[in-house]
């Protein structure tokens, strides 16, 4: 459990999630890390804790470098208990810290922490002036909650981005050129994906406004840090925010008998017949967190759901909701089903993608049995469409 070095005076002292294979409602089959941030100065500084029951892991770490009582400054960047949910034990230790953070900041953790804290409230463009370091604070609301900012410490050009850049990665290792590229953008994508897509307006006004920092290290809090790929990183957020899209077609379905799986690999069959990159996502088999990670550069989403007592499967109807909730742009709709008799789930489908922002670009409903014929006609069909 040793502190790490990022730079001259300036150490990572957070804590590795080994076990963690879920993030409210998103797997994490790599677990997580969170991190905490120590600066050394005359008044020494740590950016953000870590979830309350890795606390006794931060501060074994912190007590590697530094006296904990000593620190006198606790910047917040994020209220999200992950980050925040340590605070009052450091507090109870460290008497004299502050917690810097900005309005929002200030509200959220006085309604999680009914404790007596004194606060160091900051907004865009105010600093922190620890001795030898300056830390200057850029609120980004929304990414991911109201109350996230950044932290820039000027003189070492390292961006504290707390959620933005971060990735659900367990490691030992701490930077990005340390461990496998594919797998680190991999995880930040996953990531993404499932918790920062929402707030994509936000992060494109974000990177606007960061384009105008030299940035040299990016020191998330979740996972692995960013000192060798950061041109690629800020390459893959500005396509992600942007909702910009590829040749790319994802079928997302169950199956009851089977006749829903069959239209499910005739859309795939056509995707790929048009030079369309396909993933074929059986929702028995695949997690909708993961379906979602290959919906972020995809043209088009078709789902499908068999008719199950006048509804559309659980599994989908789940899935729906969640990517409803996630508000993808710019993509294009299929729905597809077999039924026995009403036949409602495929309508059903459509609604929702359509209240979801999706273009509906195609539908197919079948009684029963598909024939092979039947099969080559829809596929014929969506061929039409997305060619
Ligand atoms: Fe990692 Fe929004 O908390």
């Amino acid at each position: 459990m040793k502190p790490v070095r990022i730079a001259e005076n300036i150490y990572w002292v957070g804590a590795i999630d080994w076990d963690l294979r879920d993030f409210h409602g998103y797997t994490t089959e790599r677990g997580s890390t969170y991190n905490s941030y120590l600066i050394l100065d005359k008044e020494p500084t740590l950016i953000d804790t870590v979830k309350h029951y890795k606390f006794d892991e931060m501060l074994s770490r912190i007590k590697q470098v530094i006296e904990p009582k000593n620190i006198r400054h606790i910047v917040s960047n994020h209220v999200e208990m992950d980050h925040s949910g340590s605070i009052p034990m450091l507090l109870d230790i460290a008497e004299d810290a502050d917690v810097v953070t900005c309005p929002q900041g200030e509200r959220g953790l006085k309604n999680h922490f009914f404790k007596d804290i004194k606060y160091r409230v900051v907004k865009s463009g105010d600093s922190l002036d620890m001795g030898e370091n300056k830390i200057i604070f850029q609120q980004t609301p929304m990414v991911h909650w109201p109350d996230n900012m950044v932290s820039y410490l000027e003189n070492h050009r390292i961006l504290f981005s707390n959620d933005s850049f971060g990735q659900h990665f367990a490691s030992i290792e701490r930077f990005d050129d340390e461990v496998s590229q594919d797998e680190v953008i991999t995880q930040a994508k996953k990531y993404y994906a499932n918790i920062v897509l929402p707030y994509s307006q936000q992060v494109s006004a974000a990177l606007d406004v960061l384009k105008n920092l030299k940035i040299e290290t990016i020191c998330p809090s979740h996972g692995i840090i960013w000192r060798k790929s950061i041109g690629e990183i800020l390459k893959e957020y500005s396509k992600w925010s942007s909702n910009e899209v590829g040749k790319k077609g994802v079928v997302v379905y169950d199956t009851m008998w089977g006749s829903t799986q069959k239209m499910a690999l005739a859309i795939y069959e056509a995707f790929e017949d048009s030079g369309y990159k396909a993933t074929l996502c059986n929702l028995k088999n695949w997690h909708m967190s993961d379906a979602m990670t290959e919906i972020i550069d995809a043209e088009y989403v078709a789902v499908g759901s068999p008719t199950l007592n006048r509804r559309m499967l659980p599994s989908v109807s789940g899935f729906l909701t969640y990517l409803s909730g996630l508000a993808p742009k710019n993509r294009k709709g299929i729905a597809f089903g077999s039924y026995g008799w009403g036949g409602e789930s495929v309508k059903d489908v459509e609604d929702v993608l359509a209240k979801a922002g999706f273009q509906i670009t195609a539908s197919f409903k079948h009684q029963f049995v598909l024939k092979e014929e039947a099969l080559v006609e829809m596929k014929n069909k969506l061929k039409g469409v997305i060619s």
